[in-house]
């Protein structure tokens, strides 16, 4: 396997929980988002097993989907770059097609040298209709297809070395949940004495199913009271809580994954979710590339940004 997915070691930082005026639990974030600078968090250990399968099938070519400020996106288009390997997007929405440069996603993902394919809303959600994809392997030729998300079964395989041995003794395991594969891998890996804990980033907990097709462990919970009112959705009062965080502990989190788990893992701590003493750790999934294109929003918005 390519040098590039070594496993590479990243530490795990102690909160200083007093600051936020808590007391008594131990929290550490484990810097998953450290693993490489635009390949970072679950997307290096979602695609890692995947890159491996595209080179033994020879292929060179790799298609995916994803919206306006998708980190899947933005990941796929960095790791074609690095592999040499061509990259398409199949983008939803296009009404970005004439917004690329004011989107720091897409243009990001342009630069690498992705090709972006703009379609509506409707074609988007047929997305997984074979007449589909037979369409576009007319249109580009053949490729290697990562859905959505990137989950899938060599997905699940790689986000099981999202923990280690050295992550055994924790009581909970907190993690981000959008479809549920780096959950998944976690729950795969975990001991069955540990809770995992996922914070959904959408309205809805349906991810536990998508969980239980990889594995036969049920030591997780999901809830969804973190959301913020759905997928992509914020507030001033979650700003202001990510721009907290990152002054006191200089963590920083993104708005629609990791700073909602954040927020949810110290409120559950006030309100007694968790029993004295807990050992938790969270997992810091990556992400932060999000943070501009939210911030154009705010801006737009005259709403406070991200700092
Ligand atoms: C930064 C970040 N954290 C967590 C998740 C959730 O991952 P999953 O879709 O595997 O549940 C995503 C989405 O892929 C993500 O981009």
């Amino acid at each position: 396997m390519n040098d590039f997915w070594r496993n590479r070691a990243v530490p795990s930082e102690k909160i200083d929980l007093s600051t936020f005026g808590i007391h008594g639990f131990s929290l550490q974030v484990k810097r998953e988002d450290l693993l490489h600078p635009h390949v970072s968090g679950n997307k290096f250990r979602k695609l890692k097993y995947n890159i491996e399968a595209v080179q033994l099938q020879e292929q060179d070519t790799l298609l995916t989907f994803g919206g306006a400020f998708s980190n899947h996106i933005a990941a796929v288009a960095a790791v074609g770059k690095e592999m040499g390997m061509k990259t398409i997007g199949v983008i939803r929405g296009e009404e970005l097609k004439e917004k690329i440069n004011q989107n720091p996603t897409l243009s990001f993902a342009q630069n690498c040298g992705m090709q972006l394919h703009f379609v509506s809303r409707e074609v988007y959600r047929a997305k997984e209709n074979v007449t589909f994809t037979t369409n576009l392997r007319r249109d580009f030729g053949d490729f290697y297809l990562l859905p959505e998300g990137g989950t899938n079964s060599l997905a699940v395989k790689g986000c099981t070395e999202i923990i280690g041995t050295e992550d055994m003794d924790y009581d909970f395991v907190c993690v981000s949940v959008g479809t549920g594969g780096t959950m998944a891998g976690i729950v795969k890996a975990s001991r069955e004495d540990q809770t995992i804990l996922g914070f959904s980033a959408l309205k809805g907990i349906f991810q536990s199913a998508e969980i239980l097709k990889y594995t036969s462990k049920t030591n997780f919970q999901i809830i969804d009271s973190y959301c913020f009112g759905g997928y992509g959705k914020i507030d001033v009062e979650l700003v202001r809580f990510i721009n907290k965080f990152k002054n006191r502990t200089q963590i920083s989190l993104d708005p629609v994954y990791t700073g909602k788990m954040m927020y949810g893992i110290l409120d559950l701590m006030k309100k007694g979710f968790f029993n004295e003493n807990s050992r938790i750790l969270a997992i810091h999934s990556g992400g932060l590339q999000g943070i501009a294109g939210m911030n154009g929003l705010l801006k737009r918005k005259k709403l406070p940004l991200i700092e």
